[in-house]
Formats: structure tokens, sequence, C-alpha cells
């Protein structure tokens, strides 16, 4: 379960897209549904009911802010466990619980720990620009076709911008840039994960990349007095998908209402590395000695070793002690493709057997300013 991502935090979907109904997601493999509590306080489970293993986003929340099983009828607190079981009053609810994933609302995002069932060790490591009241965010997403991987080099990488980006971000250094000319990258390694500075023939653009374990890549832009910094999560979803969360984040001209914009230049950006990243084979980045690599290459081979040393056999499985034989292998069969799920809302909903509110699909689409540091 979360084969290749599992133990770690990871933002998974802006925080105002949460609201009454039920949010069916895929992280690494698994779907996940996040919901409200009658509290407001986002809560999240693994996408499949403990009973029959039904998508429980198909249901709805009652009234007490539990997800109710549209199968039978079961409902489940945020924390898992079962409230309700119909027509079986004898039935020990504390042996049927539904299976939670620590979930957190912090700088405008819902996080998930990928870890069923289990406290998160350590809290989401969060740059103050995600947290504080001094920033404005502005979140965007898209959604490309390429393995995680692959894209979370892309936004380590330097070397690229006068090619991918020579229209952008890319394009006073390929002006300035000859055929002899020199690029040299200092990676510090940090708490986290590392820093990145680069100079080409000597000179320092000023812009700092940072990458924080296991997703993220953070770049400062050096204006000064002002701080501005971009943020780039690659979070897995289904099988060679990848959701990117893009967030602009500043401290000045807070009052501005830029979102649009800043998203606009930002998707721009990404759209120019999604067309070379979905391109790569294969899919998944392969070990450092399959690819020839060059000295600009450091903080791609520094991720690489990261991915092949630690994450990419990690796996997590759930606790599902409690439940006999019978109906832990009704649990572990379900279905886990997420168009599935969108198929029989849809069928359901034609039909009129779900309520049009009754399920959200991720789709992407939009912009939201966010101001504030969230619920959590
Ligand atoms: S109540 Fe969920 S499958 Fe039966
Ligand atoms: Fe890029």
């Amino acid at each position: 379960m979360f084969h290749g991502f599992a133990q770690v935090w990871t933002p998974v979907e802006r925080a105002a897209r949460l609201r009454r109904r039920p949010l069916s997601l895929v992280v690494a493999g698994e779907r996940v549904v996040l919901f409200r509590d009658e509290a407001g306080q986002a809560a999240a489970l693994l996408d499949r009911c403990p009973h029959r293993g039904v998508a429980l986003s198909l249901g709805q929340i009652d009234g007490q802010g539990r997800i109710e099983c549209p199968f039978h009828g079961w409902r489940f607190g945020r924390d898992g466990r079962c409230t309700h079981v119909p027509f079986n009053p004898q039935a020990r609810c504390e042996t049927l619980s539904a299976t939670a994933l620590p979930v957190r609302e912090l700088g405008g995002l819902l996080w998930i720990y990928t870890a069923p069932g289990v406290q998160a060790p350590h809290e989401p490591v969060l740059d103050e620009s995600l947290h504080s009241p001094d920033f404005v965010r502005f979140i965007a997403i898209q959604h490309w076709r390429a393995h995680w991987t692959r894209a979370m080099e892309n936004m380590l990488d330097m070397p690229h911008l006068p090619f991918v980006h020579r229209t952008t971000i890319g394009r006073d250094l390929r002006k300035r840039m000859r055929s002899d000319s020199q690029m040299r990258i200092e990676w510090t390694p940090s708490e986290h994960g590392g820093q990145i500075r680069s100079t080409v023939d000597g000179i320092d653009g000023g812009a700092q990349l940072d990458f924080t374990r296991p997703n993220r890549m953070m770049l400062t832009i050096p204006i000064p007095g002002k701080r501005l910094r971009l943020h780039v999560a690659c979070v897995p979803a289904a099988e060679n998908e990848t959701r990117m969360i893009l967030l602009t984040t500043r401290d000045f001209l807070r009052w501005l209402p830029s979102g649009p914009i800043d998203n606009w230049l930002n998707a721009r950006i990404a759209l120019q590395d999604q067309a070379i990243v979905e391109s790569s084979q294969p899919a998944e980045i392969p070990p450092p000695a399959n690819e020839r690599s060059v000295a600009t290459d450091k903080p791609t081979l520094q991720f690489r070793k990261y991915y092949f040393d630690t994450l990419r056999n990690s796996d997590a499985q759930p606790r599902l002690v409690r439940l006999g034989k019978r109906a832990l292998a009704s649990a572990l069969d379900a279905e886990s493709e997420d168009g599935r799920v969108a198929d029989a809302a849809a069928r359901l909903r034609r039909d009129g057997d779900l309520p049009q509110a009754g399920h959200e699909q991720v789709d992407g689409a939009g912009a939201v300013l966010t101001t504030s540091s969230g619920r959590g």
C-alpha cells in the first residue's frame, strides 16, 4: 500500500475543494476519501468500506459529520471508527472500523501521511511562506502523465532553463550563455532535503532551490526586501500520473488580487516542463548507472539516491487485525482504479440514486486565493 511512497507527508489537494461532499483522490495508487466532520475538520480514510470494499466516496455525510457507505449504510467517523450498522443492533462496531490516515490542513492545502491506521511520527515540514499570515498564497493544480520521480527531478534541474524555458524564466540565461559557458552547482544537504545554488561563468543569479523530502521544491526568487517563493509538489496519483501542486507565495502587494496572473505564469512555465517530462522513458527514473550524467546533474542524482535508498521499496500495511479473514480478503481485493468510482458515481447520478452533490471528482480546474493558513 502506497508502495514506493509510504510513511511520508504530502500535500494532496487544495483545502478549499473540500466542502460538504466526500472528495475522492488517488494518492500513490491508493484511493483515499477526504471529508469534513461536523466541526469542519478534515478527515481522510482509505476509500474502501471494510464491509465489502465499496468506495466510501460514493456515500454521503450525515448530520454528525460521519461518512455513510452507499452500499449498506454503515457509518464511520473521522478516525475510521464505525458508529452505526443498519439492521444489526448487536453488531460490535469496534471491530468494524474503516482505515483512517493522518490528515492536516495547512497553508491552504490538505496533507496526508501515507501510512494507514497510525499516528504520524512528525508533522509536515513547512516553510514560513506556507503558514505565516505575512504571505498570500496562490494555488494551481495540473495533471501530468508522468511518473512523479521524473517530474520531481525536473524541478531540481537548473541547466534545462535556457532550453525548455527560453521564453520565460530561462530567457536571460539564454542570452548570456556562450558555447563554452560553465554552470557550477552547489548542493548543500539540509535536515529535510537539500539546497541548490548555481553560478554560470561565475555569476550567481541569486535564486535558490530547496528540496524537501519526499516530493517538494521551493524556489526563492531574489527581490531586495521582499520575499517571493514558488513551491511545487509532485504528488504521485495513479500509475505514471502526477498531480502537480503549484503555489506562488509572497509577502508584498498582498492586496493585489493577482492570483489568476500568478497562476497563469506558473502554469505556463510548468506546461513547458510537462511536454518534456512526459516524453521521458522509462517513465520512472532508473537507477543512476542506467543513464549518463554530468556535473550539473548533482541535485537530480542526490534525489535519485534518496529515492532508491529510502522510498522506492517503502510500503505500508493497513491495520485490519480486527477484521475476520473473509472481510480482510474482501477489503484487499477492492477495486483500486479511480475511473471505476467515477463511472459508478455517474451511473448512480444519472439514475437519480445519488444526489448531484454526492460525489466529487478531481479535475484540478480553477484557482483559489488563500490568505490564511487554513484550519490546520
Ligand atoms: S456497508 Fe459498505 S459495503 Fe456494506
Ligand atoms: Fe522547468
